[in-house]
C-alpha cells in the first residue's frame, strides 16, 4: 500500500492509513475530530474502506451490518495466498466473524462458561494473582508496569479462564501477540503473516491436545465447558472448541493488557483524577468506563455494508467494507458532553470499548472485573506513583489494538 500523499493546499488528506504517523498513534484524536466534523462517512480511497466516526453511525454499523467478512479458505486459494489458509480455516469459525444464526449457535454454548459461580471464583484468584505480582514490586524505586503487571495479570488469569496450566502463560502470550498483531493492523506485512501462521499452528495444536485431555482430566475452565455445553441437544465441534478458545484468549489479554497500560497513563497524566481516585476509591468502577472510554484499548473494527444500507444518508454499496471507529464515536461530543475531559465520575457513560449488539464484548464482566482489581491495587499499594521523567512513552504500532510497549513509573 503507498502512504497517502498531502492535498493540494499542503494538509494531509483524511485518511485513518495516517495512524501509521507517530505523532498521530500517539494522539490519533484530532484525526478522528477532523474525520467526525468534515467526513464522518468517509470513503477511505488508501484502506478501500469506508471509515466511520460519530457515535449514532459507529451503533449503527455495529447492530446491522455483517461481521462475515473473513476470506473462506478456498478464497485465499484463489488469491494465491494459499500458504494463509490454515489461519483463514480457523478464524471463519470464530465467533467474532460469524452472523446469525451462526454466531448465535457458538455465543450461546460458550456463554455456559461464565456462570456467576466461576465468575465469583475468578475475582478470587485475581485479587491474589495482582497482590503477589505487586508484592514483587514494592520497595523499587521504579518499575515498567506493561512488563510487571499489565502483560503477566490478564495472561495467568486468561490461563485460569480456560483451564490450562497458569505456567504456560508466557507461551500463550507470545501467541496471543502475534494473532493480535494481525487482527489490530491493516497494512500488509508478509514477514508477519509467516509469524502469525506458526503461532496459529502451534496454538491449534496445543488446545486440540487440551480438548482431547478433558476426557480423562477435566478441568474447571472454558475449554471444558466448551467442550461439553450442550444447548437443545447441539455441541460444538472440536474445530469450533478450538477456534472460539484461540480468539477469547487472543480478546482476553491484549485489550485488558492496554486498559490497564493505557488507563494508568492516562491517570499519570491527570494527577487531579489520580488523586480523586485515591481519595475516594469506590469510585473505580466509573472510572475503569471512563478510561475505557477515552483511551479505548480496542479502537476500531470492521464489519460489510448488507443490501440498501445507508449511513448518515450515504447510501453505501452492498459488500463494501466499513471500519466502525469506537475510539473516535467514544469522543463524539454530540453524544458525550467535553468528551476530551476525563472524569472518573462521569455518568451516562454509554461508551462502545466493548462494541454493541450482538457481538458485544463476551469478556465484558472479566475485563471489568481485572481493570478494577488491577488500579484498586496499585494506588494501595502505591501512595505515590509517577511517571518516570526521561523515558519516552511509546505506543505499540498496532492501529486497532491501542497499548503501550512500557510505561515506567517512579515510586518516590
Ligand atoms: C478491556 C478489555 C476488553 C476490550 C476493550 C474488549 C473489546 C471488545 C470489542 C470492541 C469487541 C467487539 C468487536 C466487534 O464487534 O467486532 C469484543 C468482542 C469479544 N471479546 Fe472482548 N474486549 C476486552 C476483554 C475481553 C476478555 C477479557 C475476553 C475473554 C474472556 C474477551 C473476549 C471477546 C470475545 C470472544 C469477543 C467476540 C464476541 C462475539 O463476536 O460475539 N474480551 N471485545
Amino acid at each position: 500500500m503507498t502512504s497517502a500523499p498531502a492535498n493540494g493546499d499542503g494538509s494531509p488528506p483524511l485518511s485513518l492509513y495516517h495512524l501509521l504517523d507517530p505523532e498521530v498513534l500517539a494522539n490519533p484524536y484530532p484525526l478522528y475530530k477532523r474525520l467526525r466534523d468534515e467526513d464522518p462517512v468517509h470513503w477511505d480511497p488508501y484502506l478501500h474502506s469506508w471509515v466511520v466516526t460519530r457515535y449514532p453511525d459507529v451503533v449503527e454499523v455495529l447492530q446491522r451490518f455483517k461481521a462475515d467478512r473473513t476470506p473462506t479458505p478456498e478464497r485465499l486459494d484463489e488469491l494465491g495466498m494459499g500458504e494463509l489458509t490454515p489461519i483463514a480455516a480457523v478464524m471463519v469459525q470464530q465467533m467474532l466473524f460469524l452472523d446469525p444464526p451462526k454466531h448465535g449457535r457458538v455465543r450461546r454454548l460458550a456463554s455456559v462458561a461464565f456462570t456467576p459461580r466461576r465468575i465469583a471464583v475468578l475475582r478470587g484468584h485475581i485479587h491474589q494473582i495482582a497482590e503477589s505480582l505487586v508484592d514483587e514490586l514494592v520497595g523499587l524505586q521504579s518499575f515498567d508496569v506493561m512488563d510487571r503487571l499489565a502483560n503477566p495479570l490478564p495472561a495467568i488469569v486468561t490461563a485460569e479462564m480456560l483451564g490450562v496450566p497458569t505456567t504456560d502463560h508466557d507461551m500463550l502470550k507470545g501467541w496471543s501477540q502475534d494473532f493480535a498483531e494481525m487482527l489490530g493492523n491493516f497494512q500488509h506485512n508478509p514477514g508477519r503473516a509467516k509469524k502469525t501462521l506458526q503461532s496459529v499452528e502451534e496454538m491449534v495444536a496445543y488446545f486440540h491436545a487440551a480438548v482431547l485431555r478433558e476426557d480423562s482430566h477435566p478441568t474447571e475452565g472454558l475449554i471444558n465447558a466448551l467442550t461439553t455445553a450442550v444447548v437443545d441437544g447441539d455441541r460444538l465441534t472440536d474445530g469450533e472448541v478450538v477456534a472460539n478458545v484461540i480468539v477469547t484468549m487472543v480478546g482476553g489479554q491484549e485489550t485488558t493488557t492496554n486498559l490497564i497500560g493505557n488507563g494508568l497513563l492516562t491517570l499519570l497524566r491527570q494527577p487531579d483524577q489520580l488523586a480523586r481516585l485515591r481519595a475516594d476509591p469506590s469510585l473505580v468502577a466509573t472510572a475503569v468506563e471512563e478510561l475505557l472510554r477515552y483511551e479505548s484499548p480496542s479502537q476500531h473494527t470492521a464489519r460489510m455494508a448488507p443490501e440498501g444500507a445507508v449511513l448518515g444518508g450515504t447510501p453505501i454499496p452492498a459488500g463494501d467494507a466499513v471500519i466502525a471507529v469506537m475510539g473516535a464515536a467514544n469522543r463524539d461530543p454530540e453524544r458525550f458532553p467535553d468528551p476530551d475531559r476525563l472524569d472518573i465520575g462521569r455518568e451516562d457513560n454509554r461508551h462502545l470499548a466493548f462494541g454493541w449488539a450482538a457481538h458485544f464484548c463476551f469478556g465484558a464482566p472479566l475485563a471489568r472485573m481485572e481493570g478494577q482489581i488491577a488500579f484498586e491495587t496499585l494506588i494501595r499499594r502505591f501512595p505515590v506513583l509517577a511517571l518516570e521523567p526521561d523515558k519516552e512513552i511509546q505506543w505499540r504500532p498496532n492501529l486497532g489494538l491501542r497499548g503501550l510497549t512500557q510505561l515506567h513509573v517512579v515510586t518516590s
